[in-house]
């Protein structure tokens, strides 16, 4: 088993990520050795309910648990305020008292949606993060980051507020679609642009979905790595941890320009990444070669390096420049001076003005 602990000085937090193929197998005695209650909650989806639901459901009873599940539609639409307070009324249906456990099982919805309500239910309550999407297990699980989303844009409301544990199981992996697996990697290629070449060479070689999962716990495993040293130098995002938002910037424009449906988000942030690159590169403000490297590393994992459409750019613009960490004119962006060496270059919306070319190539 790979194990990893974040340690945060302010309040004093400290909490293990755990890595290891078949680790849900043993998630009734992880979950018994941090706490003398036996009342827990799960918080899952309905696709990752019907995969991992049963399992975790017996492993936790097996240990003496009594457990709720409470099981949510999938997706983007079900991080909101309205489903939040039903979460809250199951809860108290469960007689979740302040000693008890609530477990988030599934992606980065569910975790957001099961840690924020593990921040406010009774002004909060412990929890453990159990990831089940290749994104979550690398990035959304790692760093408290919880929160739902408002009419007027994504993660809108949240906290800082972190898991007691997280247990990572890659084997979980094998029910994800090709798609999102994809989706996943675009993140971890994200790791070894911003801080590791040689990672990023190891995911140039292994040119498969099957190859990527030979050498998964050691991939996963490096990627928290790296979180969680950007986390603890930064937890609350005001420096080094906007490393980690390395082609989101132009990705969540994506995002939003596609009404978050068409283009998911791994595919609008290996689209942001190649696209800033490129600019950047045509500046003279990073390595030449590098956007080349990178484009073709996405491709080797089925991610896209351009918009299908190239005239769409002309209207992503503006949801660029209504970025949300955008102050004044100031538009903070991430970019590689050369891979594996990120950095945070200050500029304006101007900076991605050369999109605008009526759909030629920036
Ligand atoms: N997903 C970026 C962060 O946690 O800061």
């Amino acid at each position: 088993m790979n194990e990893i602990r974040v340690t945060l000085p302010q309040p004093s937090v400290s909490y293990p990520i755990k890595i290891q193929k078949g680790l849900l197998e043993h998630v009734g005695k992880e979950v018994s050795e941090m706490t003398t209650s036996r009342r827990v909650a799960v918080i899952t989806d309905k696709n990752v309910d019907l995969h991992y639901g049963d399992q975790v459901k017996r492993k936790l009873t097996d240990e003496g648990f009594v457990v709720s599940m409470i099981v949510l539609e999938p997706g983007e639409q079900t991080k909101t305020f309205s489903v939040m307070s039903t979460v809250y009324s199951q809860l108290i249906e469960a007689g979740l008292t302040r000693s008890d456990v609530i477990v988030a099982l599934g992606g980065g919805v569910v975790g957001d949606i099961a840690g924020f309500a593990a921040a406010s239910y009774l002004r909060g309550v412990s929890f453990v993060q159990i990831p089940t999407s290749l994104l979550a297990q690398v990035d959304s699980s790692v760093g408290g980051k919880v929160g739902v989303d408002l009419p007027e844009g994504k993660n809108l409301v949240g906290a800082f507020y972190h898991p007691d544990k997280v247990l990572i199981d890659p084997l979980v992996l094998d029910t994800l679609t090709d798609h999102y697996f994809a989706d996943g990697m675009a993140e971890v290629i994200k790791y070894g642009c911003i801080q590791d070449s040689s990672f990023f060479m190891k995911l140039a070689e292994l040119k498969t979905r099957q190859a990527v999962m030979t050498e998964i716990e050691s991939i996963v495993s490096r990627c928290c790595e790296i979180k969680r040293k950007l986390v603890q130098q930064d937890e609350k995002d005001k420096g080094m941890r906007m490393l980690l938002n390395f082609g989101h910037t132009l990705g969540h424009a994506i995002e939003a320009f596609y009404h978050y449906e068409s283009i998911t988000h791994g595919h609008a942030v290996a689209i942001g990444m190649a696209t800033l690159t490129e600019i950047s590169e045509r500046q003279g403000l990073t390595e030449a070669g590098t956007t080349k490297e990178l484009r073709r590393v996405l491709k080797t994992h089925q991610l896209p390096a351009e918009l299908a459409d190239l005239t769409d750019y002309d209207a992503i613009l503006p949801y660029v420049k209504n970025d949300k960490k955008q102050l004044k004119n100031k538009l903070h962006v991430v970019l590689l001076e050369k891979m594996g060496n990120a950095v945070i270059h200050q500029t304006d919306g101007d900076f991605f003005e050369s999109l605008t070319l009526g759909g030629q190539k920036p």
